[in-house]
Parts: structure tokens; C-alpha cells; sequence
């Protein structure tokens, strides 16, 4: 197997490229596809202040070192989830990367700052983790983004993350969300730009990069993820693409080019209708208590009145 690219011993194949590269020219394969992302969807303009959402995981590392290795000199963003030695491993990793390379790092606590964590939450609404999660990300990632204005908030989803949310969402047919779901959601009032621009780069690529480029990562998964639909449909996805290379890829560009416009109507008319949280500004569907601030009362309520219910 030789480098597509200068022809050296190459150290990795990408099936759906019919492609494979040696270590250096896969990291230049690498900045090439975030360079095309980032310019294909026009997600990131010259002189922008870009906000990296960084986990700790091996996709927003990447991301991070690949936006300087391109020339964006990107901040970062750590969350701090509180799901114990999870966390606490991805907060190290996170503070480890930006020190070693001098890049300016945010952190949030979710307890420390808003008084619940993520167990807690799942506790008091008695719904799976996941969904509090998600709703304190994406509120934090924005509320962040505003609060230090920036314009742009970059997360690390990939294409086998947006590969597998499109195919839950279209065997439900959830508009709402298929409208949404894009490389770039553009700004609005209350609303930071939102960017993926590793949209066109594999997890397996993600891996390989971090290893090639001596990052180290969380390697371990959210251990209150058991059980995540989209799990289920990345193995799915994989049987697929190993019958076919290529399918994630066309599944999802063929939906941004084909698919998304016939969703985003519906989608833009709910932003529009948008009024501001009693509690924290930011844009709601009532004009009441956002969904983040209801989660956090709830959530935030001392063990004892919780069990007392
Ligand atoms: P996930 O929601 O875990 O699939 O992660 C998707 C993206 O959200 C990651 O690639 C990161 O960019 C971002 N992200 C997830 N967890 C955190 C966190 N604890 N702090 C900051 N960013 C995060
Ligand atoms: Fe959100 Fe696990 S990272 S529930
Ligand atoms: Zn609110």
C-alpha cells in the first residue's frame, strides 16, 4: 500500500476515497478536508474570533490543533459535566493539550456555576442523561460565545456523528430537527454562528490523526451513554460502509444538497417567532423560563427536597 500522495509506505487506507496516505500527507489530507469544509459552507470569515467546543475526546482535540494548523487561532471551551472520573479525565486532558501549546482555554462547571451536574439532572427530570446534556451544551456553548463575543462556536461532529443523527432523525422524520441540521446554522439575535468542520473527516480518521500527531485523548466513552440510539445506528452505518464505501458520505452531503432546503422553512419560522427567557435572555419558544433555566431549578434543587417529593 503506497501514498496516494508522494508514493512513501502508507499507514492508513481510506476505502471511501480508494485512497491511502503516509503519516504526513494524511495530516495534510486532514487540514485539506477541515480548509474544504470551512470554505464549502462558508462556516468561518477571515479575522472571525472562533470558540472550539473541546471535550476532551479525540475529535474536538483534533479540531483544535487542526484549526491552528490551518491558520484559525481558535479558543477553547471545557465544560465540566460532573459525571465523576469521566469528567475529571476529560477536564485533565482538555487543560493538558491547551498548556502544552499555549492555547487559551474557557472552562464552565456545571456545578460549580449553575449548581446541578449531569447525574443530578437525569435524577430530577427522570429522563436519560443524554437529553440534559445535550441542553446544557448547546446553552452554554452560545451563552459562552456571547458572553466573550465570539462569533463563531465550532463543536467536533463528524461524519459518522452527523451520519447517524440524519438517520435517526429521517426514520422519524423529525423536520424540526432535519431543518437544523447543517455544517453551519448562520447567527441570529441570541444566537452565536454554530460550525462542524470536520463534517467531512471520519472517527477512525479523527483517531488516527490524534495518534499521528501524539495528542492524547479521552479514550474512554460517556459512561451514562448506555443504551444512546445513535450508537446503535453508527453500527448500522458501518456494516453499511463496509458493503459500500462511501454510503455515510453521500447519505449526508446528498441530504445537504438535495434534502435540507425542503426543511428549513419551518425550521427559520420557529427562530423568527423566538422572545426572550424571563430569566436569562436567551431565545425561547414561550417567552417564559427557557428549557435550560427550567432544568437548572429543577435539577438544582437540594438532595434532600428531592428525595422528599
Ligand atoms: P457529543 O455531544 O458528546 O457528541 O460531542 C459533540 C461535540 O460537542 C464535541 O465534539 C465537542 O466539540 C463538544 N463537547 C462535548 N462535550 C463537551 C464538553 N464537556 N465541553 C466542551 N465541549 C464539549
Ligand atoms: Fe452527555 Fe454523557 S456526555 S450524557
Ligand atoms: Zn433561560
Amino acid at each position: 500500500m503506497k501514498c496516494r500522495r508522494c508514493k512513501a509506505p502508507a499507514i492508513i487506507d481510506i476505502p471511501r476515497h480508494n485512497a491511502a496516505f503516509c503519516a504526513e500527507c494524511f495530516t495534510h489530507q486532514c487540514r485539506e478536508q477541515v480548509k474544504r469544509a470551512i470554505h464549502e459552507h462558508q462556516m468561518i470569515a477571515p479575522g472571525e474570533r472562533v470558540l472550539v467546543a473541546v471535550s476532551g475526546g479525540k475529535d474536538s482535540l483534533a479540531l483544535w490543533d487542526l484549526l491552528h494548523e490551518i491558520g484559525i487561532p481558535a479558543d477553547g471551551l471545557y465544560l465540566g459535566l460532573g459525571i465523576g472520573e469521566y469528567s475529571d479525565a476529560s477536564g485533565e486532558h482538555t487543560r493538558a493539550f491547551a498548556n502544552a501549546r499555549g492555547f487559551h482555554l474557557h472552562e464552565v462547571d456545571l456545578r460549580a456555576d449553575y449548581g446541578y451536574d449531569i447525574p443530578g439532572a437525569a435524577e430530577a427530570t427522570h429522563r436519560a442523561p443524554c437529553g440534559a446534556c445535550g441542553l446544557s451544551k448547546r446553552h452554554l456553548f452560545n451563552q459562552a460565545a456571547l458572553d466573550h463575543d465570539y462569533d463563531v462556536v465550532a463543536t467536533g461532529h463528524n461524519l459518522d456523528d452527523e451520519a447517524a443523527v440524519l438517520l435517526g432523525n429521517v426514520l422519524r422524520w423529525e423536520t424540526g430537527y432535519l431543518g437544523r441540521q447543517f455544517p453551519v446554522l448562520p447567527a441570529a439575535p441570541g444566537f452565536a454562528r454554530k460550525v462542524k468542520p470536520l463534517v467531512r473527516l471520519s472517527e477512525r480518521e479523527m483517531a488516527a490523526y490524534c495518534v499521528i500527531r501524539g495528542i492524547e485523548y479521552q479514550v474512554e466513552e460517556c459512561p451514562m451513554a448506555d443504551g444512546n440510539r445513535h450508537i446503535g445506528f453508527k453500527n448500522l452505518l458501518n456494516q453499511l460502509e463496509t458493503q459500500s464505501p462511501g454510503t455515510k458520505a453521500a447519505f449526508i452531503s446528498g441530504f445537504w444538497s438535495r434534502g435540507h432546503a425542503a426543511f428549513t422553512e419551518a425550521a427559520d419560522d420557529e427562530r423568527a417567532a423566538l422572545l426572550p427567557c424571563v430569566e436569562c435572555g436567551a431565545p425561547t419558544t414561550t417567552g417564559d423560563r427557557c428549557a435550560f433555566c427550567s432544568l437548572r431549578a429543577k435539577a438544582s434543587q437540594p438532595v434532600a427536597i428531592r428525595l422528599g417529593r
